[in-house]
C-alpha cells in the first residue's frame, strides 16, 4: 500500500467523479460554447457571491491573472513573505505583471491591518512603486494550513479599500478554511476583486482552478487567460469533475483535518522530531533534530512506501487528502515509529 502525502494534488478521480466526467456535455470553450464549463463558472460565481468566473488549467494561472488584472506595470503587491504567488509561481508576478512585491511577516502567514498600513507606499514619492493590491492566501500553505476567519478578512479588506487598494485572494484551499470556521463562502465576494479557488487540491478534481471576479474584470481575465495560453477547448470533461467535487467533496475535508491532527499529535511524541507546527487544516509541517536530515527521514519513509517532501532545511511536509484513509493513517504512524536517526 503506497501512501502519498506529498500534496493534496495527488488524488485521482473517484469512480463517481469519473462517471460525471464521462457524461459531461462539451463544446469549444474558447468560443464560450462548453455548457459544462459555463455551468461550473456560474456555480463558482454564485457560491462566492460574485458575478463572474473563468475556468483555468491551474491555480498558478488564476493567481497570475488575478494579480495581472488588478495591477499596472511598476505597481507593488503586498503579501505574506511565504505566499505562493511570490515563492512558488516562478517569478510570475515580476514576469507577467511587471510588479514588485512587498513581503510581510504576518502571524503564521496572516497579514493584518497594522503591518499593511506600515507598508503602503507614499504615492507622492516618485522613488516608490505604487501599492495597488493586497493579496491574501487562505489557507496559508507555508504555515501548515493556518487560516483567516471571515471577520479577519473583512477588517483587512475594508482597510485596504479605504486606501484605494484592490484585494486578491489565493483561495487554493479556501474550502479547508471554511469547513473549520463555518463562515459562508458567499460572503467572500464582498471582500475581494478576484478570488482564485483550486478544484484539484483537497476537493479532488484532476485539473482546474477558477478565477472568480467582478463582472467588469471578466473580459480582462478572459483576455489574459488567452495570453497566458490557458484557453482550453472541450474543457467540460474537467469542469464536470470540478462541479462534482464542489457538490460532493467539501464537507468531507473535515476528515482530512482530523487525520492531519492525529498525525501531528503522534509525530510530536517522537524524540527525533524537534517541533510540529500547529495543525489547523490538512497540512502537517515538522522539523527534525540537528543530528539528522530530512533526506535521511524521507529515504526511510520511501523504503516503506510512504511519500512526503522536504519543506525547508530541516523541515518535512505531509498533506492529507481524499485518497488517504484511516488504514493509511495507521500505516503512516507505524512507519514513523520505526524510523531510526
Ligand atoms: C496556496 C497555493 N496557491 C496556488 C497554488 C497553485 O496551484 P497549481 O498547482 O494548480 O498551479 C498552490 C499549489 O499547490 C498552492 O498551494
Amino acid at each position: 500500500m503506497i501512501v502519498d502525502l506529498r500534496s493534496d494534488t495527488v488524488t485521482r478521480p473517484t469512480p463517481a467523479m469519473h462517471q460525471a466526467m464521462m457524461q459531461a456535455e462539451v463544446g469549444d470553450d474558447v468560443f464560450g460554447e462548453d455548457p459544462s464549463v459555463l455551468a461550473l463558472e456560474r456555480k463558482c460565481a454564485a457560491l462566492l457571491g460574485m458575478e463572474a468566473a473563468v475556468f483555468c488549467p491551474s491555480g498558478t494561472m488564476t493567481n497570475q491573472i488575478g494579480i495581472k488584472i488588478n495591477t499596472q506595470p511598476y505597481d507593488e503587491v503586498i503579501c505574506y513573505k511565504g505566499s505562493h504567488i511570490y515563492k512558488y509561481e516562478g517569478g510570475g508576478v515580476a514576469g507577467n505583471s511587471l510588479a514588485s512585491v512587498r513581503l510581510l511577516d504576518g502571524d503564521r502567514g496572516r497579514i493584518a491591518v497594522k503591518e499593511i498600513e506600515a507598508n503602503i507606499n507614499n504615492l507622492n514619492d516618485a522613488h516608490l512603486p505604487i501599492t495597488s493590491v493586497v493579496s491574501l492566501e487562505n489557507t496559508v500553505v507555508r504555515e501548515a494550513g493556518s487560516y483567516y476567519t471571515l471577520d479577519q478578512v473583512k477588517v483587512v479588506s475594508e482597510f485596504a479599500r479605504s486606501k484605494g487598494l484592490k484585494m486578491h485572494l489565493d483561495g487554493a484551499r479556501l474550502f479547508n478554511a471554511l469547513v473549520e470556521t463555518g463562515d459562508e463562502p458567499v460572503a467572500y465576494g464582498n471582500f475581494f476583486d478576484t478570488i482564485s479557488i483550486c478544484l484539484s487540491k483537497g476537493l479532488g478534481a484532476p485539473v482546474g482552478s477558477v478565477l472568480v471576479c467582478k463582472k467588469e474584470l471578466e473580459p480582462k481575465a478572459r483576455r489574459m487567460r488567452k495570453a497566458f495560453g490557458g484557453g482550453m477547448r472541450q474543457a467540460g470533461f474537467l469542469a464536470a469533475a470540478a462541479s462534482y467535487a464542489l457538490d460532493n467533496h467539501i464537507t468531507r475535508l473535515k476528515e482530512d483535518h482530523t487525520r492531519a491532527r492525529v498525525l501531528g499529535k503522534e509525530l510530536s511524541q517522537l524524540s527525533w522530531i524537534k517541533s510540529v507546527m500547529p495543525v489547523d487544516t490538512n497540512i502537517v509541517i515538522f522539523s527534525v533534530v540537528d543530528s539528522t536530515t530530512p533526506e535521511n527521514i524521507l529515504a526511510q519513509l520511501n523504503n516503506e512506501e510512504v511519500k512526503a517532501i522536504k519543506f525547508g532545511p530541516q523541515e518535512i511536509r505531509l498533506v492529507t487528502h481524499l485518497d488517504f484513509d484511516d488504514k493509511m493513517l495507521d500505516k503512516t504512524i507505524q512507519v514513523f515509529k520505526k524510523i531510526k536517526v
